[in-house]
């Protein structure tokens, strides 16, 4: 068909997309249209294309959809954080539900499969309680500061720009953070462009700031700051961590990381405690966790809470049951089913989220609970007993296919799997759904304004007669 790279389209959205993209056809040929929105009739430019399919660069809105509102961020639709900003967000839920109940159908071919309604998140916007912020020696500027005078473009502090891995669109505020963390990063923003060493450059991989991590703990209302350095440079991270601690009363904690690697990753070698101790504390229900500045937390607290809530229901512990929690982290889930189960062995291949684990074991006075370390592919092997009740949490690549034969030979009563993406579940259900009876999905709203969606599937284990 005669549809060209560059060719001007003008298209029905018909609904949303892997990705959150609109998606909409011309002819035959299906297009996906980022930022457009099911309902709208839209003008594109099409941008790539493929045999069957092609992407395209919303021009103009001919109808808008009545979902549609105004982002009330004004980097929306340049940084790549929040797509759905423009969207309702009840209409975000549906579509979020909507998506997983079609994901585990197509994908995982399974039908009649009952996908309760997103739980929404508390908190719409100020949910993240972590945000990674990129230093570059490139800025990536939005339309209207084209060609102003003033603008200076070998400094940014702030968020990558989908597509452009060395440029960086320098924030003064994102909507995701709590509002403190705004005033936080202006300080800091001010002090390195000030300052006498140069920010990285991520062509170049020389230059000394690296990344600002943020991390902010509700309950106790403390901020962490992790700056991030290519080398150590005592006098110039120093009077930093002094001017934040003066400013701030409530910031618990700042250290400094550092990391001679040229990934992208703000994960530190070495760490180097500036002011105040080394982590903070969080607390999910009953619970308190040290959070280090490399540990894994969930990003929203609330919703969080939530998920462990949904987790611990699905699990109907008694108190004799013994617990298996694959794919662990520092132990969280494990923690929070403890007191409702004989025994609970966490499973999980960070060392440093294992020690985290047993830590906060000691900290909330848990004494049966143990955690193996090491990749579940080798450890599982390593589990002397039968457990009642898996819970499932894998990382967005899902279960490894050994994993699964291995589960399926230890043959559960009951599988709680929690996952981040759709689709990798779907597929990890196929594998189980000979053996296992899908009771119910319940999709959970970690992420407001993005695509993204967490989900809990319950699974019995079918009797042998059904199988
Ligand atoms: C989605 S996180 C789960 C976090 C945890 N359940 C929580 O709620 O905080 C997935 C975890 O799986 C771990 N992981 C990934 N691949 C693994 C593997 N092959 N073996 C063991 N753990 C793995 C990651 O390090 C990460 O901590």
């Amino acid at each position: 068909m005669g549809l060209k790279k560059g060719a001007i389209v003008e298209l029905e959205i018909e609904t949303t997309a892997f990705g959150g993209k609109g998606l909409g056809r011309v002819d035959t040929m299906v297009v996906f249209v980022d930022q457009a929105l099911p309902g709208e009739l839209v003008v594109a430019r099409i941008v790539k294309k493929k045999k069957s399919w092609a992407e395209a660069k919303l021009l103009e809105i001919k109808r808008p959809s009545r979902d549609r509102i105004s982002a009330p961020c004004p980097y929306f639709g340049y940084c790549g954080g929040c797509k759905w900003q423009s969207l309702a967000y009840p209409k975000q839920l549906e579509y979020k539900t909507r998506h997983v109940s079609e994901t585990i159908s197509h994908i995982g071919s399974i039908g009649n499969v009952k996908v309760l309604p997103a739980i929404a998140s508390e908190a719409v916007f100020g949910y993240r309680n972590k945000m990674e912020f990129s230093c570059s020696d490139r800025r990536w500027l939005l339309p209207e500061q084209m060609g102003k005078p003033g603008i200076d473009i070998t400094f940014a502090l702030g968020l990558h720009v989908p597509g452009t891995f060395y440029k960086v669109l320098d924030i003064d505020e994102c909507l995701l953070q709590p509002s403190q963390g705004n005033r936080i990063l202006g300080v800091i923003r001010d002090y390195i462009r000030n300052s006498q060493a140069p920010v990285y450059g991520l062509r170049s991989h020389t230059g000394f700031w690296r990344f600002i991590v943020l991390r902010h703990c509700l309950r106790q209302d403390e901020w962490m700051v992790n700056i991030v350095t290519a080398e150590e440079k005592r006098d110039q991270v120093e009077p930093l961590a002094d001017l934040l601690t003066t400013k701030f009363a409530n910031l618990a904690s700042v250290v400094n990381n550092i990391t001679a690697r040229k990934a992208q990753v703000a994960f530190g070698e070495r760490e180097i405690l500036l002011a105040g101790k080394p982590y903070l504390v969080e607390s999910i229900g009953k619970y308190s966790f040290e959070i280090s500045a490399n540990s894994f937390f969930q990003t929203n607290t609330r919703s969080a809470a939530r998920l462990y809530e949904l987790v611990a229901r699905y699990c109907e512990l008694t108190g004799r049951e013994k617990v298996l929690d694959l794919y662990c982290g520092a132990g969280t889930i494990s923690i929070f089913l403890a007191s409702r189960a004989a025994r609970v062995v966490g499973l999980e291949m960070i060392r440093s989220a294992v020690e985290d684990a047993a830590k906060n074991c000691r900290r909330n006075r848990i004494d049966n609970c143990s955690f193996i370390a090491g990749d579940i592919r080798h450890t599982l092997k390593q589990v002397d007993f039968a457990p009642d009740v898996m819970v499932i949490d894998p990382p967005r690549a899902g279960m490894h296919k050994d994993v699964v034969k291995q589960i399926l030979a230890m043959a559960p009563p009951r599988i709680v799997y929690v996952s981040c993406n759709p689709a990798t579940m779907a597929r990890d259900l196929v594998l189980m759904k000979d053996d296992y009876r899908l009771v119910e999905v319940q999709p959970v709203d970690m992420f407001p304004h993005t695509y993204h969606i967490e989900s809990v599937t319950l699974l019995d284990r079918k009797g042998m007669a059904e199988r």
